[in-house]
């Protein structure tokens, strides 16, 4: 994001990073363009800014509040570009008054090194948000930038489809340590689409407006992704990182606890999961 907007040069753009960084080198099919980054490494330097993209992973999140704090006052807007469903839960405590702006991210954004990013557009739009007065703004805020925005009048439903590719795609390919190849196997399709019925019937429990086939159009779309292609989920278990489990598989449970539709096989991938992920973090 901060190498896209820099690209279109309308906006001062200040990196709010762990490491200190001084420029960044935002590769697209062909093309390689570099961009002088002004970055922070302390929030006790950061000030109250227009806009925060808050680009973290989702179990990341509270480690940004030193930040938040210094960033936002009640006119600030925060848009968050994380997977999931509960993007205004998660952030609303540690951004006080300021608006937050729900974002579903299309766009694949691979880190090739800590200064250079590569940019793919893999869907007819690279983000999307509401159709209301925030959206609108931050489809403003990229003008200029190679990335398309969508005004959704149904954001929450958008929200689930995502999470419902997210939930198969990330567990599957994270615990196989298989790419996305694995899909290709009956065995493991037929097992997605066992555990998709569960997240549909917990979507449709929560407003989103699915069509009868759900499960069958999210695994052809998952079935058009390359095989070589890898999901976040798969590359941070592989470097011994944390999982975004949570926000993914987590949300389905939790969601289907609160609504009252069980979800035994995506229960399964939870506690699988979190021990993956537990495993990682004490490491
Ligand atoms: N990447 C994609 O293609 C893509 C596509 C769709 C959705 N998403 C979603 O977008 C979100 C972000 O994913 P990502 O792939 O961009 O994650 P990522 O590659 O792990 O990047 C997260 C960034 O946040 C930084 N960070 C973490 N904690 C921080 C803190 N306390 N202060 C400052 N910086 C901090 C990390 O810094 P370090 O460099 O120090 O680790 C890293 O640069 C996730 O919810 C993901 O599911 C991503």
């Amino acid at each position: 994001m901060a190498g896209c907007l820099r690209a279109a040069d309308r906006h001062d753009v200040i990196a709010c990073a762990r490491r200190p960084i001084e420029r960044l080198v935002l590769e697209q099919s062909d093309t390689s363009a570099e961009f002088p980054l002004r970055a922070l490494t302390e929030p006790a330097d950061a000030a109250r800014v227009d806009w925060v993209l808050l680009c973290t992973k989702t179990q990341q999140t509270p480690f940004t509040a030193p930040w938040l704090a210094r960033l936002c006052d009640s006119s600030t807007r925060v848009a968050v570009l994380q997977n999931g469903i509960g993007h205004v839960a998660r952030v609303t405590p540690l951004v006080g008054n300021a608006r937050i702006v729900p974002t579903i991210v299309y766009y694949n954004g691979e880190r090739l090194a800590a200064d250079r990013v590569r940019l793919r557009h893999v869907a007819d739009h690279d983000l999307a948000v509401a159709d209301d007065a925030d959206g609108r703004a931050f489809a403003q805020l990229l003008d200029g930038t190679p990335l398309r925005v969508f005004l959704s009048s149904d954001f929450p439903t958008l929200a689930w489809r995502k999470l419902l590719i997210n939930a198969v795609a990330n567990p599957i390919t994270a615990l196989t340590l298989q790419r996305q190849a694995v899909f290709r196997r009956d065995d493991i399709k037929a097992l997605c689409v066992a555990i998709l019925d569960e997240a549909v019937a917990v979507a449709r429990a929560d407003g989103a407006q699915l069509a009868d086939d759900e499960s069958l159009r999210t695994m052809s779309t998952l079935l058009t992704y390359p095989p070589e292609a890898g999901t976040s989920m798969y590359f941070d278990r592989l470097a011994g990182r944390g999982l975004e489990v949570e926000a993914l598989t987590g949300a389905v449970v939790a969601a289907g606890q609160r609504l009252d539709i069980a979800t035994p096989l995506n229960s399964a991938l939870l506690a699988m999961l979190r021990a993956v992920s537990d495993a990682a973090s004490a490491g």
